[in-house]
């Protein structure tokens, strides 16, 4: 993993994720093969972000001898995603921590305002005490992972880090700034943002192109 000048995110940089990427971003991949590169692209990058998990050790047997073998410690981590694009980077993680559990946070941009507005909200019990994964493929503006990692903190989440696919230096600074006790991931830093609040050169827009709706 690297970090990139002044921005705080780690750059998972390995080969696969890296090729995958190239393969997710072409304009001509199906919408089938989109979610299935998403869903490898997934499980690699939850691979990273629970590196750090804490273990303990249990007395099991094998079939030659009993030994105290490490297993993760304490509650259940949490995944939380952001809807809808956020689902897309769910289903390889739970192939990779079948027992986590998942929450969900949905907000929409009021047009005028610009601020993020919460349509949805559910999360499991105890937040404090488990490690909490934010899941959103494209941080762009930052704008709605920075309300959303908002949203969970007065909800009473603590410990939290944040994955993504693809990041613009813009987002990165807002949420850099916003959070600075969150950790970053994501598979590339792209360019800067167009406009429309595009990352570029990106993939496109990431729930349209997971679900197929354009
Ligand atoms: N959301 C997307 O889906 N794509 C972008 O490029 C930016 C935000």
């Amino acid at each position: 993993m690297t970090d990139i000048q002044d921005l705080r995110i780690k750059i998972v940089d390995h080969p696969l994720v890296q090729h995958k990427l190239t393969l997710m971003r072409r304009k001509e991949e199906s919408t089938s093969k989109f979610r299935q590169l998403l869903r490898e692209i997934s499980l690699l990058l939850a691979y990273e972000v629970t590196r750090d998990l804490p273990l303990a050790t249990r007395e099991i047997e094998t079939p030659l001898a009993a030994m105290e073998a490490p297993v993760l410690a304490g509650k259940k981590l949490c995944f939380v995603s952001v809807l809808r694009a956020g689902n897309g980077l769910l289903d390889g993680m739970l192939d990779l921590l079948p027992s986590a559990r998942v929450g969900h946070v949905g907000l929409y941009r009021d047009p005028e305002t610009l601020i993020a507005v919460e349509y949805y909200y559910k999360v499991p019990q105890d937040m404090g005490d488990r490690l909490t994964i934010v899941v959103d493929p494209m941080l762009a503006t930052g704008n709605s992972a920075i309300a959303a990692v908002q949203r969970l903190k007065d909800g009473g989440a603590r410990r939290l880090k944040f994955v993504c696919l693809l990041a613009a230096p813009e987002g990165v600074r807002a949420f850099n700034e916003a959070h600075p006790d969150v950790e970053l991931y994501t598979a590339a830093v792209d360019q800067c943002l167009d406009e429309h609040g595009y990352i570029v050169p990106g993939l496109g827009d990431a729930g349209d192109r997971i679900y197929g709706t354009k």
